[in-house]
């Protein structure tokens, strides 16, 4: 999606070996144009899991939540940190404190819909300059207002790429 695209894109180009999980087969060439080193299927992530599993990640941020957000946590190397941004799967969140006391993980809440201009103009900043824009032109398709309705369903069934801008001039 447009979140997971980014996060890609931004945290490859700072120099992370990035992981990224989806559903859909046939995406690897795309992730990995972005930058992704791995992919793993999201099924791996989906089910239910341990309170605490082997530890493969830094850090990871997520626009799923649910289970994935639970084993994407349990699977966090000790002292990391994971970003919740997103509820693809679900709101829930089925996990333990166990990432949080016997391995020092930390969650961290994004909300970009009431952020204060000055931190809204700082990470905006941050973006034009660490964001790739070839590879923002890459996960980014432009669609007129008319569009919209249309495009509904199909974002829903999962087969839309990347982010949508809408025209509206
Ligand atoms: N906190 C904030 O400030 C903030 C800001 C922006 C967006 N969001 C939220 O972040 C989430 C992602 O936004 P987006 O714009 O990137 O949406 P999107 O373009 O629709 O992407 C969502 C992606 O999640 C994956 N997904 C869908 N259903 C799933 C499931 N059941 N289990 C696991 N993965 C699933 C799909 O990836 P694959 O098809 O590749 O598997 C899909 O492309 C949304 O929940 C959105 O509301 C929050």
């Amino acid at each position: 999606g447009g979140v997971g695209s980014v996060a890609v894109a931004l945290l490859a180009r700072a120099g992370w070996h990035v992981i990224a999980s989806t559903g859909r087969d046939g995406e690897a060439d795309y992730l990995k144009g972005l930058g992704a080193a791995e992919i793993l299927d999201r099924a791996e992530l989906s089910k239910p899991g341990k309170p605490l599993g082997k530890e493969r990640w830094a850090a990871g941020i997520d626009a799923v939540g649910s289970t994935t957000l639970a084993n994407v946590l349990a699977q966090t190397r000790s002292d990391g940190a994971v970003a919740a941004c997103g509820l693809a799967q679900g709101m829930d969140l089925p996990t333990s404190v166990a990432p949080f006391i016997l391995r020092g993980v930390s969650l961290l809440g994004i909300n970009s819909v009431t952020t204060p201009q000055t931190k809204r103009r700082a990470a905006w900043a941050r973006l034009a300059r660490e964001l790739d824009l070839d590879k923002l032109a890459s996960m980014t398709r432009r669609v007129s207002l008319e569009e919209v309705g249309r495009l509904g369903p199909e974002i829903l069934a999962g087969r839309i790429r990347g982010r949508t801008v809408v025209e509206v001039g």
